[in-house]
């Protein structure tokens, strides 16, 4: 088990120019458990968690490692600690695949130093978990959006930071490579005590992946807790707008949300 890191936000408020989007935040993020983070399209949940990564400085309020401020900390040192998956990352021209997971060891790499054997290691074992060995020497660019979605993960994987904030990291995938890569992301948080922050759609895998559930409001934390005490019919309409049901996933006994929608719900149901 590695050390477990404390992130938290401390009244931050977040803004583009004018356009205030998150205000007054406060969120501390369970050190060694899986965090989700819900809401609607728009809501802030991209801005809070570049924040969080420190890729975006707050108008008010700090963002806390371990007790000191991310603008107080070497780069370095931070993403020794902390990786980010964002939501739509842009690959260099023309880079191959291995090189780019390979970028996830820099914060690793003394300057101009060689390879470590710790390096081709990590790069090669990222490779392997997200299944995308074979795809090594392809170009990024070639490659279908779910391909590189995985080649994104694996690059977040290689850094092995002890903390992955992840912006939708299933974008993209099929539902069985959806279930592999949250699969894999509760491997590390099992084994090496990783503590995974991630902002997901589906509200059935949020409920069933999550430790701690954030549903975020207008850029505020609408509702956190397990999932049983988040997921509710009410919270739906109120962070979402929509109607629906919520049934216990009879595979898990997590919530599991069925839309209502306008068509297709029988009479008297
Ligand atoms: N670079 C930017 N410049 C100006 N406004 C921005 C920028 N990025 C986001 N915004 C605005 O900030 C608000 C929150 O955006 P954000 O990307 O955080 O939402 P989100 O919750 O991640 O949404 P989604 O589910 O669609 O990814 C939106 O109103 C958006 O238009
Ligand atoms: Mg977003």
């Amino acid at each position: 088990m590695t050390h477990a890191h404390q992130l938290a936000a401390e009244g931050v408020t977040l803004a583009y120019g004018d356009r205030t989007v998150v205000e007054q935040l406060d969120l501390a993020l369970a050190p060694g458990r899986i965090t989700v983070i819900v809401g609607a399209n728009g809501c802030g949940k991209s801005t809070l968690l570049r924040a969080l990564a420190r890729l975006l400085p707050p108008k008010a309020g700090r963002v806390m490692l371990d007790g000191t401020s991310l603008q107080h900390q070497p780069s370095r040192q931070i993403a020794r600690t902390l990786g980010l998956l964002p939501q739509r990352p842009v690959a260099p021209e023309g880079i191959a695949v291995s090189d780019l997971v390979g970028r996830g060891r820099h914060p690793h790499q003394r300057m101009l130093a060689r390879w470590s054997p710790q390096d081709y290691e990590a790069v090669a074992e990222a490779l392997a978990v997200t299944g995308i060995t074979d795809l090594a020497d392809r170009s990024v660019d070639e490659l279908s959006g779910g391909q590189q979605q995985r080649v994104w993960i694996a690059m977040a994987l290689a850094q092995e930071t002890d903390i992955l904030l992840l912006d939708e990291p299933t974008t993209f995938l099929d539902v069985a490579h959806q279930i592999e890569v949250l699969d894999l992301l509760t491997d590390l948080n099992r084994d090496r005590g990783t503590t995974i922050v991630m902002v997901l759609h589906d509200l059935n895998l949020a409920a069933r992946y999550a430790d701690e559930l954030v549903a975020v409001l207008n850029g505020r934390v609408h509702a956190i807790g397990s999932p049983e005490e988040v997921i509710t019919e009410v919270l739906v309409k109120e962070v979402f707008g929509l109607d629906s049901r919520v049934i216990g996933d009879p595979l898990t006994g997590k919530p599991l949300v069925l839309p209502s929608g306008r068509h297709h719900v029988r009479a008297g149901a």
